[in-house]
């Protein structure tokens, strides 16, 4: 039986982790909980969301995020849409607060978007009365990865506090790592960024203090619990911001021999989609310190406590 949480979470949108408190945080996690144990019922739906509409707005693909956004409304018993934007009026020029504007009038209680622009749902958020969840905005934030991988983090190693989470690869272009940087330092993970000095943005460290930047993957993995590998982002590179391809995978690809360095515990993550064989390798992806699986099944979860806990507040 879900029972309203004790702690109340003041929020009508999911922009960004960056503004959420560790508490805000920490309420999205544990009411993950209960909500993966739904999944092991033969009856995977709860009537919490009955008679709310989900609209999923996607202006760039997607396989897991918008598929789990539509499973976690589905299992909370919301109806939902997924608006197909090459084949919708976007193609005729209408522009995105003319397209939320219309899902608003036809009464939409949530909006799902995911846009290459930074800040496209704090846009919709500031023009329509929908809830807004930011699924992906540019280079900006992917606040559910952010929190499913920290999720999985947190049921695999029973904390965050002091943990050793390297996040590796194109951290430039990586709203995930943007993610799961702010998550991860407001729970108090010791992070370090990892890779090729063109890849990690100037002045990172400024924003976040207490993070520390390695560029040699053999010792930034040296005693880590976790290493979060980031997909080489080929579509956002507009420049060549490393030699080859070949240079990227030997000296920032994780591999078998790589793992061997690591601790024998060590769990390994990705957000998806895996360039396998170029930033990891399909023996470390599909290795027993690997939790990639895993962290698609808790996405559901996240989805659906974000879901529910910005139900609480749609009056707001
Ligand atoms: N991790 C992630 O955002 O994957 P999709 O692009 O498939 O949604």
């Amino acid at each position: 039986m879900l029972t309203k949480p004790n702690k109340t979470f003041n929020h009508k949108h999911l922009l960004e982790l960056q503004s959420l408190t560790k508490e805000d945080i920490e309420l999205i996690l544990e009411t993950a909980k209960p909500f993966k144990t739904v999944f092991t019922r033969s009856i995977k739906k709860l009537p919490t969301l009955r008679g709310k509409s989900v609209v999923l707005l996607f202006y760039e693909p997607s396989t897991r995020t918008r598929t789990s956004f539509e499973l976690a409304a589905k299992r909370l018993s919301a109806d939902t849409v997924s608006i197909a934007v090459q084949v919708s009026s976007v193609q005729k020029g209408e522009s995105l607060i003319d397209t939320a504007k219309t899902l608003e009038s036809m009464k939409a209680d949530f909006i799902v978007i995911r846009h290459s622009h930074s800040g496209s749902p704090h846009i919709l958020a500031q023009n329509v009365s929908s809830s807004i969840i930011n699924a992906g905005d540019g280079f900006h934030e992917h606040p559910t990865q952010g929190l499913l991988d920290i999720f999985t983090i947190k049921q695999k190693k029973g904390k965050i506090q002091g943990l050793k989470v390297v996040i590796v690869g194109d951290i430039l272009h990586s709203r995930v790592a943007r993610s799961n940087l702010w998550g991860l330092t407001k729970l108090s993970a010791k992070v370090i960024l990892c890779g090729p000095p063109t890849l990690i943005p100037k002045d990172i460290d400024k924003i976040f203090p207490q993070i520390y930047i390695e560029y040699n993957l053999d010792k930034a993995i040296k005693n880590a619990d976790v290493i979060n590998i980031l997909r080489v982002q080929f579509e956002r590179q507009l420049e060549h911001l490393f030699p080859s391809v070949r240079e990227y995978s030997l000296l920032y690809g994780m591999n078998k021999e790589r793992l061997k360095n690591a601790k024998s515990d060590v769990l390994i993550l990705h957000p998806g989609p895996m360039n396998r064989g170029i930033e990891i390798t399909t023996e470390v992806a599909d290795s027993l310190n690997s939790v990639i699986n895993e962290q698609v099944t808790n996405g559901i979860a996240v989805r659906m406590a974000v879901l529910y806990l910005l139900s609480l507040n749609q009056n707001l």
